[in-house]
């Protein structure tokens, strides 16, 4: 499939964390896009800084966390150059996220009909038995079948992927084209994870999402995505389209990467 228009750009990020009072760049130089019907794999070792990347683009470094130099472009807008209204205006409308640990993320006092349908009055303005309607609908889109039954559970009730579930159908309410899916399969079962896998490929292919997807396991990128960064160190040390990295890595660390995917399988 041809890409479609850019939903994210990235150039020469540079991210530093405060650590014992000294800011130190954790982040170095990143530049990465994303576009309509892609998953764009970001894979790396642990702190090899892909979760501060992803963080910064949703704008949720946090304390001590600043960017320091380079652009993020949602669309046409350019989110440094946005007051912080906009940006969150944007975030909204633009950027769904779903985490690692579903479970967590989730109100454990609510159920998740309830969670939904919260997602679907903020972003939509529809109300009563319309509200009702599209998130029963947004359950279906994210795979949750019996979701009439589903809508009255609360979180604990629900297995890990179906709690996972949930949270993609939380992140569609908001109608962005833009996903961002931090380690989304990590803490699942084995056999759960090829589901939510699969649900993200749907997500592509049927509805034209682009999807960053962050992972340290390259069987996932394999598996599932279109164009792969290989991250090291806070930097990029290699990127291209999967064929091309998986059939001739340049760099012998993600030659090792590869490797380490390869014996587990
Ligand atoms: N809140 C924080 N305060 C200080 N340093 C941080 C903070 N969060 C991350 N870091 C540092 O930033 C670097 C990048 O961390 P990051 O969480 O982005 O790695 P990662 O690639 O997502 O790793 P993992 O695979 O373990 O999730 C690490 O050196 C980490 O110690
Ligand atoms: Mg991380």
């Amino acid at each position: 499939m041809t890409p479609g228009r850019a939903l994210l750009t990235v150039n020469g990020l540079q991210i530093s964390y405060h650590q014992q009072g000294q800011p130190v760049t954790v982040v170095h130089d990143v530049s990465l896009q994303v576009r309509a019907g892609q998953i764009v794999a970001l894979i790396g070792e642990s702190g090899s800084g892909k979760s501060a990347t992803a963080l910064s683009i949703l704008g949720l470094l946090g304390h001590g966390g600043r960017i320091e130099q380079g652009e993020i472009w949602l669309g046409e807008h350019n989110l440094r150059r946005c007051s912080k209204r906009e940006y969150a205006r944007l975030r909204g409308k633009m950027m769904a996220v779903i985490f690692q640990d579903p479970m967590n993320a989730l109100n454990p006092l609510m159920t998740v009909g309830k969670q939904i349908l919260e997602s679907v009055k903020r972003h939509s303005g529809l109300r009563g038995q319309a509200a009702r309607r599209s998130a029963l609908q947004l359950m279906q889109r994210a795979g949750l079948e019996n979701s009439e039954k589903l809508y009255h559970q609360y979180p604990f009730q629900l297995s890990g992927g179906m709690c996972q579930r949930v949270m993609i159908a939380i992140a569609l309410a908001s109608e962005s084209r833009l996903l961002i899916a931090d380690e989304p399969t990590t803490a699942l079962d084995v056999s759960v994870q090829a589901q939510i896998l699969d649900e993200l490929r749907r997500l592509r292919d049927e509805e034209g999402l682009g999807i960053l997807l962050i992972t340290h396991d390259f069987g996932v990128v394999a598996e599932l995505a279109d164009e792969v960064y290989v991250m090291r160190d806070g930097r990029i040390v290699e990127s291209g389209s999967v064929y091309n990295v998986f059939e001739r890595p340049a760099q012998a660390y993600t030659q090792e990467l590869l490797s380490a995917a390869t014996a587990v399988d």
